[in-house]
């Protein structure tokens, strides 16, 4: 009865019908190259080739493939939580549970490189962090392809995955590229606070990218600058509005995407509720 084997793995979607992940799909299976599905995974190409080499770095060079690491991932996991998760939910019984499990994941990777933003190369326990965020971004890669991302293929047809394709691509060029922990993962919090967490991350990363570039005042000044962005964006990040949303259901008419999802699989929802 229940979990007698706390020592044994358990990983989501154990008890549920096992589908054929995505990692084994033509691109033309998928949907197309501009399918959603195909564009994800190759961001998530992407992402195992910079954990690879993030693992043989150390120091600046660690420093600057993080930067682009969070660049990849920051945006990557918003889009996912506005647009994609979103669609999951509608149109599989099991996206409500499956997407908070991942949500949860991002949640712990935004906690993980905060902790690592207050240390700096070559402190100690440093490594220990930048270990748990690989694992942490490879496991949830195979979470999305292998269980999340065919729940979503089945309830959708390819025209309407590549429009979920192209909107992924107009929310994850306005994301946030840093971690903002405190920031409601549901929309519409998430939404409220993406543009200015936006102009203030791409900001830090600009100034993160001269430091480096530089020795003593200049280097110092860069920092300076960066530290008070973050301290903005602190203060973004607590404002009641940009909460909204956590656990609660999406609010209808507030948000342009939902509106869209809400009308694109509203009729679909109704019609497997009906058949059932
Ligand atoms: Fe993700
Ligand atoms: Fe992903």
């Amino acid at each position: 009865m229940g979990h007698q084997h706390d020592t044994e793995m358990h990983h989501v979607g154990d008890d549920l019908p096992s589908m054929r992940s995505i990692a084994e799909q033509s691109v033309e299976e998928l949907g197309g190259r501009g399918s959603v599905l195909a564009i994800m995974r190759r961001e998530h190409g992407e992402l195992e080739e910079l954990l690879e080499r993030m693992t043989h770095t150390s120091g600046d060079e660690q420093d600057e493939l993080l930067t682009r690491l969070w660049r990849l991932v920051f945006p990557h996991a918003y889009a996912e939580e506005t647009v994609i998760w979103p669609a999951i939910r509608a149109v599989s019984g099991e996206g409500d549970e499956l997407t908070l499990h991942i949500e949860e994941g991002h949640q712990k990777l935004s906690e993980l490189t905060a902790e690592l933003d207050r240390t700096r190369p070559g402190d100690p326990g440093r490594d220990a962090i930048v270990a748990e965020v690989v694992a942490e971004l490879r496991l949830d890669v195979r979470e999305e392809e292998d269980v999340l991302l065919p729940r979503l293929q089945a309830g959708t047809t390819p025209k309407q995955l590549r429009r979920l394709g192209r909107m992924w691509q107009v929310v994850r060029r306005t994301a946030p590229t840093r971690p903002h922990a405190v920031v409601s993962r549901r929309p519409p919090g998430n939404v409220i606070a993406a543009v200015p967490l936006s102009l203030l991350d791409r900001s830090r990363d600009a100034l993160d990218r001269v430091a480096r570039r530089n020795d003593g005042r200049a280097r110092a000044r860069a920092e300076k600058a960066s530290r008070a962005l973050a301290k903005a964006a602190g203060a973004i990040e607590r404002l009641p509005p940009v909460r909204r949303g956590e656990r609660g259901r999406t609010r209808p008419g507030r948000w342009t995407v939902h509106r869209w999802l809400t009308r694109e699989f509203a009729a679909k929802q109704q019609s497997t509720g009906r058949r059932k």
